[in-house]
């Protein structure tokens, strides 16, 4: 049965997108789209949207909207439009004193920007006249939808059968904000049912009350799903992550192999493949000419690409690197933009070493796709990780991944056995310098031997395509929709 599904998240690739949220809710939203499912997104606005090829018209009778977000009014008008090479519309909020600035996040009124995002969503499904299934929530900045749907918009009929879907993708971001703000809200008397003794303490957290009122919690590994429900990884979420028992599940994300795959990606103008890798060499060549380094036939080229922040281990790489770097035959190419402290120490170590690091700090779509095809191995030596993506793109590409063993790392990297010749990266467990240098030890003693060509088949062999992680989605839309 085809479902009618609400989608709201703050980032939807290629338009606007700083990690892997947006490649997700897009790729998603297209495997759903190509099921035949009617499925409607909505995105603000953002001034820096991606907007190459995108072209948007007004939606008649969805102009001049107001929306009142506590005692702030705000003006907004829907644009549709599809994204180039996609088939899934979109529909935009325009709301120019919201999202009329720099940036996705970063600003003072973030609560407000996307409290009008999953208001909006609401009150443009009810002059569409659209009835959702699914009301599909993602991230701190819509979670507050699921208690939208219970309260505010109760009354109406529309949405008697809709059932809601939260998606963690990750839960060290709560978008927590001052309780003086709690008439952003606009619940009104419906304001008993937020989590009242934060309140007392002078917080909203938008996740946690997601996490409360969603009649499902996804989140994006089966590994995530457990480990959030710890203390140790639940960011203080978990007594209510624990509380919601089965209806927490985690779905694996899937690639999108149109995006990332070396047999026809855009980025690169060759291609190659498992069975002719001649044309990852060739990256490798070109890549390292480019920024001038000096590495040969024998150098195990390292590869990042990633946001700069704590969850990713960087302060591991901080202690392991300069080590490694005077010792081993090996170089490191990456791309990354994030906090000033590990910015400057991928800028530092490229002065130190120079001919043999390469940094550039900003975002390039091109250049995390050059380094997933130039390098031999893919660093993500994460703190935690819901899921990743850029180790399952690794695999794809032929780059041998070493990861630490959690969240998505963990259930998508198997590690190599040289006895039976099974398993495609390095994985190691502690976080600790000492255990993700023995991984890259392990990596530079098979590099360049039969294991290493064995296992950059195997990787390139596994299939994490949508089709097959879109249907566990379904699974979990046919089960709500049947206790509706
Ligand atoms: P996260 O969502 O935590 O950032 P993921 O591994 O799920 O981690 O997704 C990261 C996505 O963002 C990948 O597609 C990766 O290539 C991309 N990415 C991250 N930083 C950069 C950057 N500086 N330039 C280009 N792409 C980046
Ligand atoms: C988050 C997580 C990442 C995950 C992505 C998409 O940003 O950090 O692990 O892959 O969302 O779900």
């Amino acid at each position: 049965m085809p479902y009618r599904v609400l989608f709201i998240s703050a980032e939807y690739a290629p338009l606007a997108k700083t990690g892997g949220l947006g490649d997700v809710s897009s790729a998603l939203c297209e495997y759903l789209h190509s099921q035949g499912h009617d499925v409607r997104v909505f995105l603000p606005w953002y001034r820096d949207l991606n907007r190459e090829g995108l072209d948007v018209s007004p939606v008649p009778g969805l102009e001049d909207l107001f929306l009142d977000i506590g005692p702030h009014r705000y003006e907004y008008r829907i644009l549709v439009g599809t994204p180039l090479g996609y088939r899934q519309p979109v529909h935009f909020i325009d709301c120019p004193a919201l999202y009329d600035r720099p940036g996705i996040y970063g600003h003072a009124d973030d609560h407000r920007r996307f409290l009008l995002l999953t208001r909006a969503a609401f009150e443009v499904a009810q002059r569409m006249a659209f009835a959702p299934h699914i009301l599909h929530c993602n991230d701190w900045h819509t979670a507050f939808a699921p208690l939208y749907l219970r309260t505010n918009y109760a009354w109406d009929r529309l949405f008697a059968a809709t059932r809601s879907v939260l998606t963690i993708h990750n839960i060290g971001y709560q978008g927590v904000f001052w309780s003086m703000e709690v008439g952003d809200l606009s619940l009104g008397d419906a304001q008993w049912m937020l989590h009242q003794d934060d309140l007392r303490e002078g917080r909203v957290n938008p996740m946690l009350h997601g996490i409360m009122y969603a009649d499902l919690v996804s989140t994006v590994s089966p590994t995530y799903a457990r480990e959030i429900c710890t203390p140790e990884y639940g960011a203080g979420l978990d007594p209510f992550l624990r509380r919601r028992g089965a209806q927490l599940i985690g779905i694996l994300n899937g690639v999108d192999y149109d995006e990332w795959d070396p047999r026809h990606d855009r980025h690169l103008g060759f291609e190659y493949s498992a069975d002719d890798l001649s044309g990852k060499a060739l990256a490798k060549r070109t890549l390292a000419s480019e920024f001038s380094l000096s590495v040969g036939p024998r150098t195990l080229l390292l590869g990042i690409a990633s946001r700069l922040v704590a969850q990713k281990g960087i302060d591991l790489l901080e202690t392991v690197l300069p080590d490694l770097l005077s010792q081993a035959d090996c170089a490191l190419v990456a791309v990354g933009s994030g906090e000033p402290r590990y910015e400057q120490f991928l800028t530092r170590l490229a002065v130190e070493f120079p001919g043999r690091v390469h940094f550039t700090r900003g975002y390039s779509e091109r250049l995390a796709h050059w380094i997933e095809a130039a390098a031999d191995a893919f660093l993500m030596p994460s703190r935690y990780e819901p899921c990743g993506l850029n180790q399952m793109y690794s695999l794809r590409y032929g780059t041998v991944p070493i990861v630490r063993h959690t969240g998505g790392l963990a259930d998508s990297v198997t590690p190599y056995s040289k006895t039976d010749r099974t398993g495609d990266g390095f994985v190691f467990h502690e976080y600790s310098p000492g255990a993700l240098r023995a991984a890259i030890d392990q990596a530079l003693a098979l590099y360049g031997t039969a294991h290493w060509a064995r296992m950059i088949q195997n990787g390139m062999a596994q299939d994490y395509s949508w089709k097959n992680q879109g249907q566990l989605y379904l699974d979990a839309y046919r089960d709500l929709v049947g206790s509706a």
